[in-house]
């Protein structure tokens, strides 16, 4: 056992229970972040944890020497340093077809002054489809590497990229500028692709959707051993900052390039004019999928390096260069089934599940059908030929249906009306002008698993229920552990935990502690009492956001009267339909998206058993005869009879709306001394405007 530290005064207690909590707290982030790679709090919020443990350490030092601190200390950075890039990463110009690409000579020519017959040669090369990356060398020795990021600034990947073969540590051969920052891609190959994704399957970990992104995750991981083991490679095609030019030409350059050690592309031709140049596109784009790494179009650079000196960039790309995109790829397979997805909106997204088929290096097995109606339009079922396609990121799409190839008996995909992850009804939306809705969405709001977590989160927010500690990763994490499912579990959570029977104790939970879930509880408990207006707008209805769920709650008063009118005007034309729709504000969308909520049962059963722990504030309702309801009203000036905020909270009380600044729209301004430029406006646009007295005693306020 350790020896007690002396305790020499309360603040010191203080003091050191608040650094023990700290010191678990920001252990628990430490292992998410670098273990996981699943950080659990912002970086802003992280950086204040660490600050304020420094402090603590800072006026009670003898809390300062654990061994747990000193180990926290030495964590790895959180990010990687921002590099300036000594000369700006640009981009390139895009051109789809022949005629674009005798444009772009043409407008060469013709900035350089040159006729249609002098000579003017241009390289033809693969454009990677990986990230940019600068290296630079310093007398021959990697010093630094660096992703393009924003351009002008990347960040630091000098440990990983030193773990790339084909990025040598040293370069060798004659002639090596004494700087010299080589640019290229780094990119990660088919082969590499899918057992790397094989084996993040198998681990459980995240797979990648396509070799850039694993290029990507894998060199920016903060673990450069990680990166180790995902062979990634890499192709010289640029350059940064030089000392000296090892070569006059785009050819030359990068063959110095080769020489010095660096893996460059063997596809690179010389071509003179636009005919040389979309032949050399079409050869390339023939060998595409045989290449083992996806490229995605053919990038065209005047050779001359004096002619590129003149020709200059046009905003952020060279006018000596352009790259000549491949068309969307295209295939015909069959689709054999069409799944539908739960987004956390409760959007129900048709897939087309295909037989595999490859577009451009790539096996597609999955297609976006985006919604209903465009399934209709192109009269898709399932049991047909289609053709797919892909283009550059895009997720796959069904292009059309191979008609005389359909099967006999087929028959018109019918959209489900349920939705496949709850069974709760699905609604397709009417808008204002009573055009339907493209998307139709699941109405089992609060029970739909496919949309549970968003909704929790939902309900605990800021402007919600606002519980403290219960952020989005901590209602991720009890929600995959089962103990949060419904918001009423929120509010069971403490009862459950302190049961005998329990197996599964929160405070044992990493990142929890004795002190977290003390004051976890403490903060739902706060909220079993909750104002009306809250509580609706926690509910996460569809259309019901933090401004109609304050008109509903100013309306109604209670939550029974609510829950009352709702289920009543589920019934057009009904009475309690019609009470909604007068609503200052509030529309028939409204009305008809509140009657959904609560004409769907599931909802009602998570209702009740989440009002049997929680309790809705009643509100004073609004008298609708005010004499400042529906009118617009603006505050300005210094108020010295109440606070902005109160005035607000009244004046909407009294059915009248706030607005921020004068407008036409404006009935009436409020102006307490040193008002100004709104005053003057009100005042030109003949506008009335009362005293902070005037206007109390309107609101039959005054004394
Ligand atoms: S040259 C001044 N050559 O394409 C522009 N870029 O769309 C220098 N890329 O950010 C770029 N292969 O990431 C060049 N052979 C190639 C390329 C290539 C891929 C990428 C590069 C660049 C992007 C521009």
């Amino acid at each position: 056992m350790k020896a007690p530290v002396p305790i020499a005064s309360p603040t010191q207690l203080e003091a050191r229970a608040e650094h023990a909590r700290l010191v678990e707290e920001i252990a628990a982030h430490d292992v998410s972040y670098h273990q996981r790679d699943a950080p659990t709090v912002s970086d802003a919020d992280y950086d204040a944890l660490r600050r304020r443990l420094e402090k603590i350490e800072k006026a009670f030092p003898e809390l300062a020497g654990s061994a747990v601190s000193q180990q926290i200390g030495a964590a790895p950075s959180e990010k990687f340093a921002k590099v300036r890039h000594v000369v700006p990463m640009l981009s390139l110009g895009n051109v789809f077809d022949e005629a674009e690409v005798e444009e772009f000579v043409a407008r060469v020519r013709r900035f350089l002054g040159l006729g249609e017959t002098a000579p003017l040669a241009f390289t033809a090369e693969p454009k990677i489809d990986g990230l940019s990356c600068n290296i630079r060398y310093v007398d021959g020795a990697l010093t630094q590497a660096a992703t393009r990021g924003d351009g002008f600034e990347g960040e630091d990947v000098t440990a990983n990229a030193r773990t790339i073969t084909d990025v040598p540590h040293k370069l060798h051969g004659r002639g090596v500028p004494s700087i010299c920052e080589v640019r290229g891609e780094i990119y990660m190959r088919h082969v590499d692709f899918a057992a790397l994704n094989e084996r993040q399957a198998k681990d459980g970990e995240k797979t990648f959707a396509n070799p850039r992104n694993a290029a990507a995750g894998s060199l920016r991981q903060l673990d450069s051993t990680i990166t180790a083991q995902r062979p990634l490679h890499f192709f010289a095609y640029a350059w940064g900052e030089m000392s000296e030019m090892p070569a006059a030409s785009q050819r030359e350059m990068v063959k110095a390039f080769a020489g010095f050690g660096l893996a460059t592309n063997p596809r690179l031709a010389l071509c003179r004019g636009a005919g040389e140049l979309t032949a050399h596109f079409r050869a390339i784009e023939a060998e595409r999928s045989k290449l083992g790494y996806d490229i995605d179009g053919v990038v065209y650079k005047v050779d001359d390096l004096a002619l590129q000196a003149r020709l200059g960039f046009v905003s952020r790309s060279p006018r000596w260069a352009v790259a000549h995109k491949f068309p969307a790829e295209q295939a015909t397979t069959v689709l054999r089934k069409i799944d539908i997805q739960v987004g956390r909106t409760g959007a129900l997204t048709p897939v087309a599940r295909l037989e595999p088929v490859t577009v451009g290096g790539v096996v597609v097995t999955n297609a976006t059908l985006h919604n209903e109606d465009e399934i209709a339009r192109k009269d898709i079922r399932e049991g047909d030929t289609v053709v797919v396609q892909r283009a550059g990121d895009v997720i796959p799409q069904i292009v059309e249906v191979v008609a005389d190839k359909r099967p006999v008996g087929s028959k018109p995909y019918d959209f489900p009306k349920k939705c496949p992850v709850c069974d709760s009804a699905a609604v397709r939306e009417v808008d204002e002008k009573g055009e339907a809705d493209a998307v139709w969405r699941c109405s089992g709001g609060l029970v739909c698993p496919a949309q549970a977590v968003e909704r929790l989160k939902h309900f605990c927010s800021r402007l919600a229920m606002d519980i403290e500690g219960l952020g989005d990763k901590q209602i991720e994490f009890f929600f995959e552990k089962g103990l949060i499912t419904t918001p009423a579990d929120i509010f069971t959570l403490q009862r459950r935990d302190a049961d005998p029977a329990s197996l599964t104790k929160i405070r044992n939970f990493e990142g929890f502690g004795e002190t977290s879930t003390r004051n976890l509880f403490a903060s739902i408990e706060a909220r079993r009492s909750i104002g009306l207006n809250r509580f609706i707008y926690a509910l996460g209805m569809r259309r019901i956001g933090e401004t109609n769920a304050r008109r509903l709650a100013r309306h109604f008063g209670t939550f029974e009267a609510l829950r009352a009118a709702a289920r009543a005007a589920k019934e057009r034309g009904s009475e309690a339909r019609a009470e909604i729709n007068n609503i200052s504000g509030v529309g028939d969308v409204v009305a008809e998206a509140l009657a959904d909520f609560f004409a769907e049962a599931h909802n009602e059963e998570v209702l009740d058993a989440l009002l049997k722990e929680v309790a809705p504030e009643p509100m004073a309702a609004v008298k609708s005869d005010s004499p400042v309801a529906g009118k617009t009203v603006v505050f300005t000036g210094a108020l010295e009879k109440f606070t902005r905020d109160e005035a607000k909270a009244r004046a909407e009380r009294l059915g009248a709306k706030v607005a921020g600044s004068v407008s036409k729209k404006t009935d009436i301004l409020v102006a307490g001394p040193g008002a100004g430029s709104k005053l003057a406006k009100a005042r030109e646009l003949g506008i009335e405007t009362l005293t902070e007295d005037e206007w109390l005693a309107r609101i039959g306020e005054g004394t």
